[in-house]
Parts: structure tokens; C-alpha cells; sequence
């Protein structure tokens, strides 16, 4: 399901003649309506027959709406917004995909920054991952994996007898790669285990320690 967070300005259906046109700058409840470009938009419009199925409007208020079940979101609101929702998106399903229009989530650095040709105002489209929670302590079956996780980053050790070695890598949604020495990891996070192969060959599983 694909979901636009921002408030759906009420059409006076008592006289359909008349189509409602928003004005730019126009009061909205926390952020003023300026539209999208075209140019940003015009893939999902040339999509529209194929999606539209699957998208869903609502008229609501985003700090009160349920959007949990969204699998994609696209917003246009301001920094200091995209700050207020960065927990609660952060909170959805690993995978989700959010996309904003010209504003950032400041530390939590986007996964895709695209700029639209043809297109004089607002025209930066950032994409960002909802990552899988790995941060803690995972247990291999010869060691231990302990991860400190920043957004989609991820950084820490893999400790194997007495040997430590530093660990850096990334999130993609359920996704997890990192490099420990020369070892390079790729994998799946299911909740409190996650399971891959090492690009040397082999295979590699961990589960979170206390479990
Ligand atoms: C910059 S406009 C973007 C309009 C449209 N999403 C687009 O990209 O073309 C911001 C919109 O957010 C709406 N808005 C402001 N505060 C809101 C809130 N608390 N909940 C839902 N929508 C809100 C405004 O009414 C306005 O239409």
C-alpha cells in the first residue's frame, strides 16, 4: 500500500461543477500546500493504471493516522515534521520505503538521492529504507557478533576465541551486509535471527544472545 502523508483538502462535493483548485502557500495544519513537480511525480503517473489498486487517500491528520501498513510513503512536509515522524517511521516494517521531497531526516542520511531534470523548484527526491533493529549482542556458532547500529549503518566486532575484529556494514531494509577482516557478509534479518553466506563461500547464521 502506497500512502501520501499529507492532509487531503476536503472537496465541496455539494457542487460538482466547481473543482476545488488549491492555491500555493495556501494554510495547511502544520505545513503550507505547495505541490509537488510533475517532474518529480511522472513516473508514478505513468504507472497510475498499474497502482492504483494498491494506493490509498485519506483525509487525516499524519501525527494521528495509523500508517503502519503503508509499504511506501511519500511526503512533502518540512525538516522540523520529518523530524517529529522519524521515530514512528523508523517503528515501521523493515523494508518500507520512505520518500520525501526536498527535505531530509538529518543524521538518518538517505539511501537514494535523485534530482529531477526539467524541474526549477523543489525538484530532490530523497529515499530512505525503514532498516531491520540489530543493534545488541548475536551468537554465532563460533563466535559472538556484537553491532551498534546507527540507522542503516552499522558498525562493532566479531569475536572469535580471542580474536576480535572490527565490523562495518549496512542495512537494506531486512537486508544485512558487513566485513569483518576479509570476511564478506550478506544475509537476511528475521526478528532475533538472521542467516547468509560469505562471499569466500559458506554459510553463516546468527541469534541474538540471551534467547
Ligand atoms: C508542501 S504541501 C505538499 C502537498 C502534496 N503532498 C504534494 O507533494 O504535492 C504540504 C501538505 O501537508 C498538509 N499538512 C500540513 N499539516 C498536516 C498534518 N498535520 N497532517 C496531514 N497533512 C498536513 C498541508 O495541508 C499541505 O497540503
Amino acid at each position: 500500500m502506497a500512502l501520501s502523508l499529507s492532509l487531503i483538502t476536503a472537496i465541496g462535493f455539494a457542487q460538482p461543477a466547481k473543482q476545488y483548485e488549491p492555491q500555493v502557500g495556501q494554510e495547511g495544519k502544520d505545513v503550507v500546500w505547495v505541490p509537488t513537480p510533475q517532474a518529480l511525480v511522472a513516473k508514478r503517473n505513468a504507472a497510475k493504471e498499474g497502482v492504483s489498486d494498491r494506493a490509498t487517500f485519506a483525509k487525516a491528520d499524519l501525527f494521528e493516522s495509523d500508517f503502519s501498513q503503508a509499504q511506501v510513503i511519500t511526503m512533502f512536509l518540512l525538516p522540523s515534521i520529518n523530524l517529529k515522524l522519524r521515530p514512528k517511521i523508523l517503528d515501521l516494517k523493515p523494508g518500507t520505503r520512505i520518500v520525501s521531497n526536498s527535505f531530509d531526516m538529518e543524521e538518518w542520511k538517505p539511501d537514494e538521492t535523485a534530482n529531477a531534470e526539467g524541474c526549477s523548484n523543489w525538484c530532490t527526491a530523497y529515499l530512505w529504507i525503514v532498516p531491520a533493529k540489530v543493534n545488541g549482542t548475536w551468537k554465532l556458532p563460533n563466535g559472538e557478533l556484537t553491532l551498534k547500529q546507527t540507522f542503516q549503518m552499522i558498525s562493532g566486532t566479531l569475536k572469535s576465541g580471542n580474536v576480535v575484529t572490527p565490523v562495518n556494514g549496512k542495512l537494506n531494509g531486512e537486508e544485512i551486509s558487513f566485513t569483518a577482516g576479509e570476511g564478506q557478509y550478506n544475509g537476511r534479518v528475521n526478528g532475533n535471527s538472521m542467516e547468509g553466506s560469505l562471499k569466500s563461500g559458506g554459510k553463516w547464521s546468527a541469534m541474538r544472545a540471551g534467547r
